[in-house]
């Protein structure tokens, strides 16, 4: 990429050079110059053409699978996650991490690999050619590059304090949305719509706020940057007659300047635009960075449990357990035995703690004191997948995935078999009504 960017602006850069040396050919009237330089230009054009094609083709190449790559690995890493590691960050903002964090950060990455290497060669070799060609004219350069450079700094540094907080908003925007869909009966049972809409509304437009900003002020670098380029070519063209009247400069010459001058300004905004995507996109990377470089903090245990088949006995010891960042403990010194053949029913009032006593057992959440034993053996001390493998486990919240029903019920036993899906639904009490949809015999015929 770097070559053909390379090779595409130096192509872009030359042909100012090539009009003012067929403009000293048109006042000598040199007609063969004059038309091997029109043969050189355009050639150059399609060589710039050219390479800047494939440049971006390249970068979007590059891009989109280093995108969809930072989405396999976020996809794993929180597959990784414990129940405590997920609700730390939240569904909303892995879900923004995941979507809108990745994309801001590959539409970053298309404008670094497309502008952010094109406009600094841009830049050099217009300098470059600049000096060499008009000498003492490129001075005006010296002068209207560091006042350009400041005034686009200033506009950026205070626009950047408006990206990161404007992410956060965001969160708190999917964060609201999807309480709002997860809590849908709840809000219409306690005819609480109004106060959602309006707990939903000050965030967005808190969100609004914060964005109208941020784009008021990015939005005056054009206009800033255009009066700082009208005076430098006033400045340009003062400097330059000057020279002309004294004949240490020829106009041809002055043509090719004033063309490079607003070259190389030009590739100082571009790069400017560049720059002003990285503090939202460095927000971003960071938000990432975050979740990939979370330790799931329960693991497996080094220990081999070798426990391979499930006898049957639960065993709690002197258990409590509370839940990340609760101000008490949900489960206080809870101590019982469940022997193989035995039904142990745990009875109590909503929300004393019944689910959560379960779900201590194939580990999405850890003790806080005393231990869990399965078949005599500490939960912590059995690898994760063989101490869910020994487990049957029917959450009180069940969840359907979008497909078949066959894949739904075959989803804790990959090898099931018809009779065990008649089996399952029969116990479940959902044989009527799934025998009733004539696709669900043949798997991938029906979806849900
Ligand atoms: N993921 C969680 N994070 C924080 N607190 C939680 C979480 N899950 C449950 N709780 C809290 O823990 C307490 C016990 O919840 P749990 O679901 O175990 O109760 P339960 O006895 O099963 O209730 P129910 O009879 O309604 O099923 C409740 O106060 C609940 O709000
Ligand atoms: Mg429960």
């Amino acid at each position: 990429m770097v070559v053909f960017v390379t090779i595409s602006s130096a192509a872009q850069m030359v042909s100012p050079t090539l009009v003012s040396i067929m403009i000293d050919g048109v006042s000598n009237n040199d007609q063969t110059t004059i038309i091997y330089l029109a043969i050189a230009i355009i050639v150059l054009a399609l060589v710039a053409c050219a390479t800047n094609v494939v440049a971006t083709n390249l970068a979007s190449t590059l891009t989109t699978k280093f995108s969809a790559n930072l989405r396999k690995e976020l996809f794993r890493k929180v597959q990784s996650f414990s129940a405590i590691d997920i609700d730390k960050y939240g569904a909303a903002s892995l879900i923004s991490r995941n979507t809108t964090d990745v994309s801001v950060i590959q539409n970053f990455l298309v404008m670094l690999f497309r502008i952010g290497l094109l406009a600094p060669t841009m830049a050099a070799i217009g300098l470059v050619l600049a000096v060499a060609t008009t000498g003492q004219l490129a001075l005006v350069l010296a002068v209207a590059i560091p006042v350009v450079v400041v005034v686009i700094a200033l506009i950026l540094i205070r626009a950047s304090t408006y990206s990161v907080k404007l992410r956060n908003m965001i969160d708190k925007i999917n964060q609201l949305f999807l309480e709002t869909l997860e809590g849908v009966r709840v809000i219409r049972a306690f005819n609480k719509q109004e106060h959602e809409t309006r707990r939903f509304d000050e965030t967005n437009e808190e969100a609004a706020e914060v964005s109208r900003k941020s784009i008021a002020i990015s939005g005056m670098l054009m206009p800033v940057v255009n009066v700082l380029f009208g005076f430098t070519s006033v400045g340009a063209m003062l400097v330059g007659s000057y020279l002309v009247a004294k004949n240490q400069l020829d106009v041809a010459a002055l043509v090719a300047a004033t063309q490079y001058i607003n070259m190389i300004l030009i590739a100082i905004v571009l790069l400017a635009v560049v720059i002003a995507l990285f503090p939202d996109a460095y927000a971003c990377m960071k938000r990432i960075g975050d979740v990939l470089q979370t330790e799931a903090q329960i693991t497996d245990s080094q220990k081999d449990a070798c426990q391979k088949t499930c006898k049957g006995t639960v065993e709690f010891r002197i258990v409590t357990f509370a839940y990340p960042g609760a101000d008490a403990p949900v489960i206080k010194g809870i101590d019982f035995v469940s022997r193989l053949g035995e039904t142990t029913a745990i009875i109590g009032r909503t929300g004393c703690g019944k689910s959560s006593v379960v779900k201590l057992i194939p580990r999405p959440y850890d003790t806080l004191f005393g231990d869990v034993l399965v078949d005599g053996v500490n939960v912590k001390d059995y690898k994760l997948d063989e101490l869910r493998d020994l487990i049957g486990y029917v959450p009180q919240k069940n969840v359907l995935f979008t497909d078949d029903i066959a894949s739904n019920l075959n989803f804790g036993n990959e090898n099931g078999t018809e009779e065990d899906w008649k089996e399952a639904t029969r116990i479940a009490c959902a044989d009527e009504f799934v025998e009733k949809k004539d696709g669900c015999k043949c798997q991938g015929l029906f979806s849900w």
